[in-house]
């Protein structure tokens, strides 16, 4: 049997431990690299192929470049409304505030944006904008956005070893001192000293069947870390599912079909043929929030009106070829790739798919810290900016905001430090979790327990839920967790991957049982989150519930707007929306 007990423990230190190296992690590692910080990012995917190379459709900053009217503030407005009023305003406005600057660093580290001809950054419409304000480099955004900071913390020669799975965060008298975990090529256990860690190992929507996240990609790890170590999860439930996923082949079900195609003129339509969102928002249609556009396309699949396989058809073949292969060049390769079907000359079938986790780890604005002294979290392991319903394009400015932000807070605080505290206590704990792992003789393996909690979050905490789905889940997750406590990982010659799936699992687990909760909790109809038993939004419960695995569900009101922002998101939808979305 492969053990990696067997094997020494390797111990390695630095300053700043970031967990995550996709553009979250990245960006705060620049940060902190530029400050003369000893740092070392880890992850358990290589760098190049972080989940951040799969965003597509573009970035949103103030920039005016199109529509010269727009500000940060009417940038803040949008999110703020969209979250439901379910965002916490500081962060709002540190992102809104900083996203120029988020864009000019790209620029400056030789980011490839699409332009005008006259050199201006190109800005295209995304669904629930005010104004045309997300810049892109076709629908490739994410993997040159995750190239340019590969290329530049490798020039800032920041140590990266992306083959670390970390199973535990290290505290001592509520101050992290490092974290645990083992290397996925040779098992060998890993112990990494450090004096602050950044959290960016992104969300949870792998726990579902139809996710835009690839195998092993946001399986709710993050979530485990942090509530492990004492943080807590705040909007946990609150899953923004895209309106465009694929739907075949099986193993790629729920692969994005980016909003840049209703964002460049593409139209959904039933099995009919009808432009179904003329029911649903006829006044922004395709570019509506994307919540509507999910439970709209959820509703008439729902309903019958789907085709025979389950989905909705999302058309761009009106669209010139030229313009296709330039704007949409990802989606027409992928559509050849996986259905050998042209885009050009055929409509793509779409249902709803898991895409982002809106909650996450509870965070303060200004640096993003967790509550638990030097642990940090940023990106999709994060959460206040998107509330009930993110706006597509927000999350990639959101990394390079807070990226540097918490790089920075993180560099002020490891050189505040004066004495380290440790705990042989907690090492001995993280060491035996995974030894037990291995050394088990547990008949259940990771990868089908994976599936039966896909299975269940799909069919109880989908697009619409209620209170008695949510309550069958539960119970159901009950026996998947009492089944994982005979999971044994089974590494082999080719590496230590089960065990990193044993490990996903836990997290999967840990991020259903919040999410499950909290749901039951959230008895209303709000932006992302569908009851079906409680169709309508209570002001009552503006605000987000956290979630921690001793305390269970606790709510927190939302922190009311500044005026500078606050009116602007307040007016009405119809005022909001004329003339400005139809160019
Ligand atoms: O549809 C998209 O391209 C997704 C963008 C986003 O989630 O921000």
């Amino acid at each position: 049997m492969m053990t990696s007990s067997a094997r020494h423990e390797r111990l390695l230190s630095t300053s700043v431990l970031v967990i995550g190296t996709g553009g979250a992690g990245l960006r705060a590692s620049i940060e902190l690299a530029e400050r003369g910080i000893d740092v070392l990012a880890v992850g358990k995917r290589r760098k190049h192929d972080a989940h951040t190379t799969l965003a597509a459709g573009g970035i949103n900053a103030a920039l005016g470049t199109m529509d010269p009217e727009d500000s940060w503030e009417q940038h803040a407005a949008d999110t703020l409304r969209e979250s439901y009023f379910l965002a916490d305003p500081a962060i709002v406005e540190h992102v809104t505030r900083g996203a120029a600057e988020g864009i000019s660093d790209l620029e400056r580290w030789g980011m490839p944006f699409a332009r005008e001809s006259d050199g201006r950054i190109s800005q295209r419409f995304f669904g629930a904008h005010t104004y045309r304000r997300t810049a892109y480099a076709g629908d490739y955004t994410g993997l040159e956005i995750q190239r340019t900071l590969v290329r530049r913390a490798t020039e800032l020669q920041v140590r990266v070893i992306d083959t670390i799975y970390i199973t535990r965060i290290l505290v001592a008298d509520g101050t992290v001192f490092g974290v645990y975990g083992f290397d996925v090529v040779d098992g060998a256990p890993v112990q990494i000293r450090a004096d602050a860690v950044i959290l960016a190992a992104g969300g949870h929507t792998r726990i579902w069947r139809y996710t835009s996240s690839r195998r092993d990609e946001n399986t709710g790890d993050s979530f485990r870390l942090a509530a492990l170590a004492g943080a807590k999860l705040r909007d946990a439930e609150l899953v923004q599912f895209h309106p465009s996923g694929l739907i075949e082949p099986d193993d790629a079900a729920g692969t994005l079909v980016s909003e840049a195609a209703r964002g460049e003129g593409g139209v959904l339509r039933n099995a009919r043929g009808e432009r179904f969102m003329e029911r649903y928002d006829p006044e922004r249609m395709e570019l509506s929030t994307r919540d509507r556009v999910a439970l709209a396309n959820y509703t008439e699949i729902a309903e019958g009106r789907g085709t025979e396989r389950g989905g909705v058809l999302l058309d761009v073949s009106h669209l010139s070829r030229e313009v296709i292969l330039e704007k949409l060049p990802r989606l027409y390769r992928t559509l050849i790739d996986l259905q050998m079907l042209d885009i050009s000359e055929k409509p793509i079938e779409v249902a709803p798919t898991a895409h982002y986790s809106m909650g996450g780890v509870w965070v303060e604005p200004e640096h993003h810290g967790t509550g638990i002294d030097g642990l940090y979290a940023i990106g999709e392991a994060s959460s206040g900016l998107h509330g009930a319903n993110r706006l597509g394009g927000n999350s990639l400015i959101e990394l390079l905001v807070y990226g540097r932000i918490t790089g920075s807070a993180a560099a002020a605080y490891v050189q505040g430090r004066t004495a380290v505290a440790r705990s042989t206590d907690a090492v001995a704990e993280a060491r035996a979790e995974m030894t037990g792992l291995l050394e088990g003789r547990g008949r259940e393996t990771p990868r089908r327990l994976q599936r039966a909690i896909r299975d269940l979050m799909t069919q109880h905490a989908g697009v619409v839920r209620s209170e008695t789905g949510l309550l069958a889940g539960l119970e159901t997750l009950a026996e998947l967790e009492q089944r994982e406590l005979d999971v044994t990982a089974h590494p082999d010659i080719a590496g230590f991957d089960d065990l990193a799936h044993a490990f996903d699992l836990k997290g999967s687990l840990l991020a259903a049982r919040a999410t499950l909760e909290s749901a039951l909790e959230r008895r209303e109809t709000r932006g992302c989150h569908n009851r079906s038993d409680f169709p309508e939004q209570d002001d009552a419960l503006r605000g987000s519930f956290l979630w921690s695995p001793d305390a269970g569900v606790e709510f927190q009101p939302a922190t009311p707007a500044p005026e500078s922002f606050r009116d602007l998101a307040e007016r009405s939808d119809g005022e909001r929306v004329a003339g400005t979305l139809l160019e």
